[in-house]
């Protein structure tokens, strides 16, 4: 048997097996924020289809995190009980959850704030004050603690797709001439503080993160990456999940993170997650986007590119994929159509193929 069927141990955290669910909002929680039942169910049948470690998607931290209708929260001691019972219905069989903490920055649209003054089509963000940065710093770690008052087994916190910390570590969006801003080192800073007010308030748990390793703008490229993954390694970080896609993105630059491996070729990011993971060893380390075939994953871990395998939209249309992989399947029947995107805000995300 694949040892991508057997378990993977994250500080103290036993995962039964390497298979990761990357964040997936399902973009239908009630308008306070609360999950509900039909979410819940989401996450339990992941779970039975024996995926090992869950990432939930993106929980906000501050009422004005809130990146898009329908997205859930835990900026408030009432986002609890849900969660609570979301994290019930996982550990019931056998899966571990943690939760992925995110605030959305200049996404933020009843009241655009972001590291600096920036505009995207026909928007423009104002600055954050430095009471509001300190005071969403320690919203991340009030969060935190909830997620572990909620029985998840960790948090991530989401560094990556131009939500707040990713403008941050951007110099496209975030301008600033004081601390915050200008050299790596000062757009990094937010992240880090994020990470060390996080780590003081739930400790010895398993603190991970998703970052870029590419925004494929001039902002923020993979030689940054690479010094941010580096610096959390050093911080104590449990586990860097490799993804890519900021603001200011330029689809055309993308090609420039694949491997010049043929066998990792359904990689998006496969070329820039082995100069990342270079930098961070010895740190566990994900990667997503582009993961079908049980082959590339076997290679992935083989050839010590990565040590989880991480997927989204494959789990929407095959919440069994991990039990069927290990019956024989050879690769996952999404095509990566995006279809399950259309329900986006209006219902639960299903696949639309046949
Ligand atoms: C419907 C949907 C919701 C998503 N929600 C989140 C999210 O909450 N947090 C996050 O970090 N990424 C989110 N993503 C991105 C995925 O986690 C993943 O990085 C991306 O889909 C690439 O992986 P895949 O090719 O396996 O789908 C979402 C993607 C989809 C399709």
């Amino acid at each position: 048997m694949s040892n991508l069927f057997e378990p993977y141990v994250i500080r103290d955290m036993v995962i039964r097996n390497r298979f990761m669910r990357s964040a997936t909002t399902s973009a239908y929680a009630e308008e306070d924020g609360t999950v509900n039942d039909p979410i819940i169910r989401v996450y339990e049948r992941l779970s039975k289809g024996e995926v090992g470690l869950i990432v939930k998607g993106h929980l906000y931290v501050t009422d004005n995190g809130k990146a898009h209708k329908g997205m859930a929260g835990i900026s408030n001691d009432k986002h609890i009980p849900g969660l609570r019972k979301l994290t019930d219905a996982v550990h019931k069989h056998g899966g571990r959850i943690v939760a992925q903490i995110n605030h959305a920055g200049v996404v933020y649209q009843p009241d655009r704030a972001g590291p600096s003054v920036y505009s995207e089509g026909d928007w423009t963000a104002r600055e954050m004050t430095i009471n509001e940065i300190e005071s969403t710093i320690e919203a991340y770690s009030d969060a935190a603690e909830r997620a572990m008052q909620s029985g998840f087994d960790g948090v991530q916190i989401h560094g990556a797709h131009g939500y707040l910390i990713s403008q941050f570590l951007s110099s496209l969006s975030n301008t600033r001439t004081d601390k915050w801003g200008g050299s790596l080192e000062n757009r990094m800073r937010f992240l880090n503080e994020v990470y060390d007010e996080v780590r003081g308030r739930i400790g010895n748990d398993p603190v991970l993160i998703k970052i870029n390793s590419d925004d494929f703008s001039q902002g923020f490229t993979v030689d940054d990456s690479v010094k941010v993954a580096k610096n959390l390694r050093d911080k104590g970080i449990d586990l860097i999940e490799v993804s890519g896609g900021g603001r200011g993105e330029q689809k055309e630059l993308r090609p420039r993170a694949k491997s010049t491996d043929p066998d990792l070729s359904e990689l998006a990011f496969g070329g820039h997650a082995a100069k990342i993971r270079e930098a961070s060893k010895p740190t566990p380390m994900a990667l997503v986007y582009g993961f079908s075939k049980l082959e590339t994953m076997q290679k992935a871990v083989d050839s010590d590119l990565i040590d989880m395998i991480s997927l989204s939209r494959p789990y929407i249309r095959e919440p069994d994929l991990v039990k069927n992989l290990k019956a024989g399947q050879t690769e996952a029947t999404c095509i990566r159509c995006d279809g399950c995107r259309a329900a986006f805000g209006n219902a639960i995300m299903t696949c639309v193929l046949e």
